[in-house]
């Protein structure tokens, strides 16, 4: 298994209920690395150029609005496997559909209030961590 980076976000919900440390602490866990972090506030025109690739769905106003309306704290995690144990690690888009033991199972409050974002493929990694990250703010 190759090592790869993929970006993730803790979302609103979870900055605003300060859990960044304890979301770590299940990335850490699983062995994935924080390679890169900081906490920001997207702007609107951020949040929807980020999920330009949902624009068509009836929640990307709602889910745009959200995600700018309260910090964020968006990284980089290095590990064997990265993309795929992060989106294991983060469970089910729908907390009630979460395993046990998964981020959103026991942080999330509702379907678009998840807790975390994590990329979906290797190629959406790339684009992602480009979109917040300059290479020498990534130190693995
Ligand atoms: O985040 P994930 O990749 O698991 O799910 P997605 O299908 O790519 O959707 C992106 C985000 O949109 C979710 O994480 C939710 O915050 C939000 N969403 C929503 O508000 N309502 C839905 N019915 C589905 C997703
Ligand atoms: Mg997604």
């Amino acid at each position: 298994m190759a090592v790869e980076r993929t970006l993730s976000i803790i979302k609103p919900d979870a900055t605003r209920r300060n859990l960044t440390g304890k979301i770590n602490a299940k990335f850490e866990a699983a062995g994935l690395r924080v390679v890169a972090q900081k906490r920001l506030q997207m702007t609107c025109e951020q949040a929807e150029k980020f999920y330009a690739v949902h624009e068509a769905r009836p929640f990307y106003g709602e889910l745009c609005a959200y995600m700018s309306s309260e910090p964020v704290v968006v990284q980089v995690l290095e590990g064997e496997n990265a993309i795929a144990k992060n989106r294991e690690v983060m469970g089910a888009t729908n907390p009630a559909n979460a395993a046990p033991g998964t981020i959103r199972k026991e942080f999330a409050l509702s379907v678009q209030e998840n807790s975390v974002h994590g990329s979906d493929s290797a190629e959406n990694a790339k684009i992602e961590i480009d979109f917040f990250f300059k290479p020498e703010e990534i130190v693995g």
